[in-house]
């Protein structure tokens, strides 16, 4: 087992963000965790699981063991009547994982294009976009427990997914938050696949190009094409992607809210409470292309928070805290980070 020390974080995550990690270990297999665990000085360290660093904001170096996931490999691992089961290593590319299953004939996963990060990552915060979230594909997973050493697989009712959450972003006595390391993840894709196409995005795509019926190609290009027009690219300007959950409102509490703003940007939830977009209130609130020290706030969305060269975690902090301050102020609603703040 080899062990880095003293590494640069850096291009570990995808802000860009500086911070060293004391000690690192690559992990590529379940075994690779046991070895950690029963070596004798990293085993019972305080350790911190690393995906692609795309939900990450890294404010300080890192004093826990980081374990950087690399398990690879993508196959078919069953093929059922009504769906293809795919399976990935959690060290694979998300973007990678959407482009090999169009390519294999296993359609699916094409509304979530582009989204940075890894496959292991991908479950922890129940990532989505464009009308789709991960718990909608997904079937299981396998995770080795940090304490024991033990593999378990566990289903989608043990993940307890929610709305960018899960089980994994949980602390106390039920939660899995630093307890355990995603290896791989299996995905349940349906047959016959169907489009989804419910989001307001793709509907302008359909009437702009007079496409009704697209395939699942169509539809990835579609999603890429509207990502790279208002999102950054990490590659070129570290992100996290949206840096804000979109806060959840009583019906009452939007009724209000609308009184006084009529042109905000709301979303109906079937339990009755009202969804709004983060980034319309912190763009109403002037917030969009402005920066504080290195950190900015990206010029076409206001929900993603850039770093302009060069950024602190810290600042990216102060101008996260200064957004949710002055947000609070205006409308009364807290915005919750969504990146994990190390
Ligand atoms: N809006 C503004 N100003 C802005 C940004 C947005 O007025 O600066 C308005 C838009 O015009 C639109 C509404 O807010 O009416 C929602 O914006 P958008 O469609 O871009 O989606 P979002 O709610 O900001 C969510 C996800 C994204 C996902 C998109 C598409 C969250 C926190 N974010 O963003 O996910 O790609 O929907 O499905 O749920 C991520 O989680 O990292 C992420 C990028």
């Amino acid at each position: 087992m080899s062990i880095e020390r003293g590494l640069s974080l850096r291009p570990y995550n995808s802000f860009g963000l500086p911070a060293q990690a004391r000690q690192l270990v690559r992990i590529r297999s379940d075994a690779d965790v046991r070895r950690v665990l029963d070596h004798p000085e990293l085993g019972r360290a305080p350790k911190l699981v690393l995906g692609g660093g795309s939900n990450t904001v890294l404010t300080r170096d890192v004093a826990a063991l980081v374990l950087k996931v690399e398990v690879s490999g993508i196959r078919l691992v069953e093929e059922r009547p009504d769906a293809w089961i795919i399976e990935a290593g959690a060290g694979e590319s998300w973007h990678g994982l959407v482009e090999w299953t169009l390519a294999h004939g296993f359609p699916g996963l094409e509304n979530m294009a582009l989204i940075p990060g890894t496959v292991g990552a991908s479950p922890v915060q129940n990532i989505g976009a464009y009308g789709l979230e991960l718990k909608d594909r997904f079937e299981s997973l396998d995770a080795v427990d940090l304490v024991t050493g033990r593999s378990v697989t566990l289903s989608a009712h043990a993940c307890r997914f929610g709305y960018r959450d899960s089980v994994f972003k949980q602390g106390g006595f039920a939660g899995l938050a630093g307890k355990s390391l995603i290896t791989r993840v299996r995905f349940r894709l349906p047959r016959p696949w169907q489009p989804v196409l419910g989001y307001v995005d793709l509907e302008k795509k359909m009437a702009e190009t007079g496409v009704h019926e697209p395939d699942a190609r169509q539809i990835f290009d579609w999603v890429c094409a509207i990502r790279r027009a208002k999102l950054p690219d990490p590659a070129a300007i570290g992100n996290a992607g949206s840096f804000f959950k979109n806060p959840v409102v009583s019906a009452e509490q939007c009724r209000d809210i609308i009184g006084r703003d009529p042109h905000i940007v709301h979303y109906p939830l079937a339990d009755g409470r009202v969804k709004l977009a983060a980034g319309w209130l912190i763009d109403a609130c002037g917030w969009k292309g402005k920066s504080i020290g290195r950190a900015g706030v990206y010029e076409k969305q206001a929900l993603v928070l850039v770093n302009r060269g060069g950024a602190s975690g810290a600042e990216v902090l102060t101008l996260a805290r200064a957004i949710q301050e002055s947000v609070y102020g205006r409308f009364g609603i807290r915005l919750e980070p969504e990146p994990v703040v190390v």
